[in-house]
């Protein structure tokens, strides 16, 4: 006998990397399931993110999270994909199996997880806008048809875009099934009616700004969730919160898409409820 014990060992990578909560989320899954392994933070330069998991894998890594800006990097980066990765274009959760590299992508199922399990509102049969067409909105966009809403509306400020995941997002309901979900692009200034729950996929939150929405396409009923967070509301919370909907960021999103990295890994289902709440009371004594 050695001594030496292995420790499972994985990692989030990204650049930035030092304000990730991901290191803290798994320490407490592992804590609560018993898991025996680590997770640090890698901070990877930008043009070495491959030699940068490569080092990590052969030095005993199992798996990895990938954050901004490497997920695309990542996504080539897999010898096989997830179906749901696949759709994404994108992959957010690395699994080193031998020579083998498996690429999923837990980010959009992290996001219905949140709305549906968390916040308790059901996206069936609902009439949802999902704002913004960049990679996060197309990392989501399939795991909210496959709840089977009423009507999706897609609305980014560069129309081309939106009109790029409709059709994606066609072309996946098309296939099997005979009721397909309604979806639509739109720009800003053509939304009417009002929506059950708006999602918002846009980058605006980072510059304090807000998509050019109209008021009225919120209720009392409606959920306005952003996909960002923070110490205090966005500024699209805040713009929502004047219309009195109920309100939720993308706290929640974040530990359920780590809780699915989790399952994919080690095979057990953390609870989250606890998790969020701590990281919840945190964010709010920064
Ligand atoms: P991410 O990975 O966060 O989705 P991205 O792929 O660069 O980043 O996409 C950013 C999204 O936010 C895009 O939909 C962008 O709109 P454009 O496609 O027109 O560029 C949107 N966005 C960024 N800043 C915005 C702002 N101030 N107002 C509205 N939309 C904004």
């Amino acid at each position: 006998m050695s001594g030496v014990v292995n420790i499972d060992q994985y990692c989030v990578i990204g650049n930035p990397i030092a304000h990730s909560k991901s290191p803290a989320i798994h320490a407490r899954f592992a804590a609560q399931t018993a898991q025996h392994m680590t997770y640090q933070r890698l901070l990877a330069p930008l043009d070495g993110f491959v030699e940068s998991v490569t080092t990590f894998r052969d030095a005993g890594g199992m798996g990895a999270n990938v954050t901004v800006p490497f997920k695309l990097e990542a996504y080539a980066l897999a010898t096989h994909l997830t179906a749901r990765a696949q759709a994404a274009g994108a992959v957010n959760t690395l699994k080193f199996e031998g020579e083998q590299i498996l690429g999923d992508n837990t980010d959009g199922i992290g996001l219905v997880a949140d709305i549906v399990r968390n916040a308790g509102v059901a996206l069936r049969d609902k009439r949802i806008l999902l704002m913004g067409a960049g990679g996060a909105a197309r990392g989501v966009l399939l795991p909210i048809l496959a709840e089977r809403p009423r009507e999706l509306v897609i609305a980014n400020r560069t129309l081309s875009k939106a009109e790029q995941l409709v059709e994606l997002a066609r072309n996946h309901c098309a296939i099997g099934s005979d009721d397909p979900v309604l979806v639509s692009a739109a720009e800003w200034t053509q939304l009417d009616g009002q929506f059950d729950i708006i999602i918002n996929a846009t980058s605006a939150s980072l510059s304090d700004d807000v998509p050019p929405v109209s008021a009225s396409i919120l209720s009392a009923s409606t959920l306005a969730y952003d996909m960002m967070y923070g110490a205090t509301p966005t500024a699209f919370l805040r713009f929502a919160g004047t219309a009195g909907a109920q309100l939720r960021d993308g706290l929640g999103m974040l530990v359920e898409q780590a809780a699915e990295a989790f399952y994919l890994w080690r095979g057990v289902r953390p609870e989250t409820t606890a998790v969020l709440a701590e990281l919840r009371q945190s964010l709010e004594a920064q």
